[in-house]
């Protein structure tokens, strides 16, 4: 493809996506495919002649489209937001377009600069100390691997530099709570404890991590001549946003030498407010801290900011330093391949600067008390109603429902909570999604969608009392008159 051709095309998938964006209300949240049905629309074998880019256009309207479930529709309640607002996404398509990678400072400086830069605005937005510094990384998943490498080689003093865990003398154990994310775990698996050495910390009734219990279980491995390693407490759990409290937590990682990792990757983002930071009381006491301002904030996925409070020993335990990517302007720069695991990076930083920069800090503050103020009503509607209850604390934007008629209980009712769920799902008019919570289904109702106002919050309301309490027929009636 030539400038020009770019630049024509260019022109025609910008009006696409603006044209998508501003019509997405319309359209149904989840995809209307089958499985398999947009694999069998698409050619088994690659074009062997170039085709026409309108063709490509045409099958994105043909064939993607329709294959989409609908992340930026104002009525979108499922799993988290993901908002990829469209000045990231800008942001992003100078990142493609400028196709630069950074292997080093050297391979483009303004790539590295910008990442500083930005991820010390996103640090003083957050109200973090100016202990902590920070680099984007793709996903937390990524993140919490990282923490957990640098644990495992703070408590051995750099393992990898001899045999590794596998000539440890002692097994090193890491503790997550009973609602990390299942990212957390794998990440554990990855970096090489091994399920026997990961536990799982009892929750609270609010569904956070027990510090009394996280101690017994460490004072118990020590016992059993095991070394205690890290621990990871999350700031906003997955299922019901829930917090664990890190400031105690902090008190049995310092007594034990533990490395402690705070997983904010969703609810990080509502620490640009102050009113919110109470949630990560303690958080300056922790080793590292993940959020992923590709959730709520508004940064095209992926970007996940990662804060050290020891960036050399993070340099260290991921360096490499091959002759042909050093340079002269080694020792006073800054090399972030040594940051994390790949070497070659994108220019993400770019999103994030879009973003702050067309929001404000103002702007991006105004939208997240939107949100929380609309979840708060949803939650208030729900306490109120007869039948229904929220099951869990609502800290920011998530709330967890079950609607429980009369004499439905045990496993009636949670088929009871999947159906109507399913049903919600189904119409095309909104998506929530159901998960597990304290052994029994519940729904999950995520408000944050960057379009979504208080009325699509009520359209919800009505949509999920109508899938609940009158069954399918009354959800068939809702959507004819919708
Ligand atoms: C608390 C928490 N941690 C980690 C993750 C994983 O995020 P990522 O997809 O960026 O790896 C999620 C995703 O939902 C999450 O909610």
């Amino acid at each position: 493809m030539t400038p020009d051709e770019f630049r024509e095309y260019g022109h025609k998938l910008i009006d696409w996506l603006a044209d998508y964006r501003a019509g997405i209300a319309s359209r149904p949240v989840i995809a209307q495919t089958e499985p398999g049905q947009v694999k069998t629309a698409l050619p088994t074998d690659p074009p062997a002649d170039p085709e026409p880019f309108d063709a490509v256009i045409a099958d994105l309207d043909r064939v993607v489209m329709p294959g989409l479930t609908h992340w930026q529709h104002p009525r979108f309640f499922g799993y988290f937001p993901s908002n990829a607002s469209l000045a990231s996404v800008l942001g992003d398509l100078v990142s493609s377009g400028l196709g630069v990678i950074g292997l080093n400072w050297q391979a483009s400086p303004a790539l590295t600069e910008l990442e500083e830069v930005v991820c010390d605005w996103v640090r003083r937005a957050l109200g973090l100390s100016a202990a902590w510094s920070g680099v984007i990384q793709d996903t937390a998943s990524t993140g919490s691997l990282l923490a957990l490498l640098c644990a495992r080689e703070r408590a051995t003093n750099f393992s990898l530099a001899r045999g590794g865990l596998q000539a440890e003398p002692r097994s090193l154990t890491v503790y997550v709570s009973t609602q990390s994310h299942s990212s957390v775990e794998k990440a554990a698996l990855l970096a090489g404890f091994g399920r026997e050495n990961v536990r799982a910390v009892p929750h609270d009734d609010a569904f956070a991590m027990r510090p009394d219990a996280l101690d017994e279980m460490v004072t118990a491995d020590l016992a059993a001549g095991r070394l205690p390693c890290a621990v990871v407490a999350t700031t906003g759990t997955t299922a019901s946003t829930a917090l664990d409290p890190i400031t105690p937590i902090a008190d049995v990682a310092a007594r034990h030498r533990l490395w402690l990792h705070v997983d904010a990757a969703m609810a990080g983002s509502a620490m640009i407010l102050p009113e919110c930071r109470w949630m990560w009381e303690g958080v300056e006491r922790a080793d590292t801290v993940l959020l992923n301002p590709h959730k709520w904030l508004g940064a095209a996925f992926d970007c996940s900011l990662y804060y050290t409070r020891d960036p050399d020993h993070l340099v260290r335990v991921m360096s490499t330093n091959p002759s042909y990517l050093r340079t002269a302007a080694d020792g006073r720069v800054t090399n972030y391949r040594d940051w994390g695991i790949a070497l070659g990076r994108r220019f993400r930083a770019l999103k994030l600067w879009c973003l702050i920069r067309s929001e404000g800090v103002s702007g991006l503050q105004a939208r997240l008390r939107r949100d929380v103020d609309n979840a708060k009503w949803f939650a208030g509607q729900v306490r109120a109603t007869p039948h229904w209850s929220v099951v869990a604390p609502v800290p920011l934007q998530t709330v967890c429902v079950v609607h429980e008629p009369p004499g439905v209980t045990g496993e009636a009712l949670d088929a009871h909570t999947r159906a109507w769920a399913e049903r919600v799902n189904r119409s095309g008019r909104a998506y929530l999604t159901p998960a597990i919570l304290g052994g029994r289904w519940v729904a999950r109702v995520s408000v944050g969608a960057e379009q979504t106002t208080r009325a699509d919050v009520e359209a919800l309301w009505a949509l999920v009392r109508s899938a609940a309490e009158g069954g399918g027929q009354n959800t068939i009636q809702y959507m004819k008159n919708c």
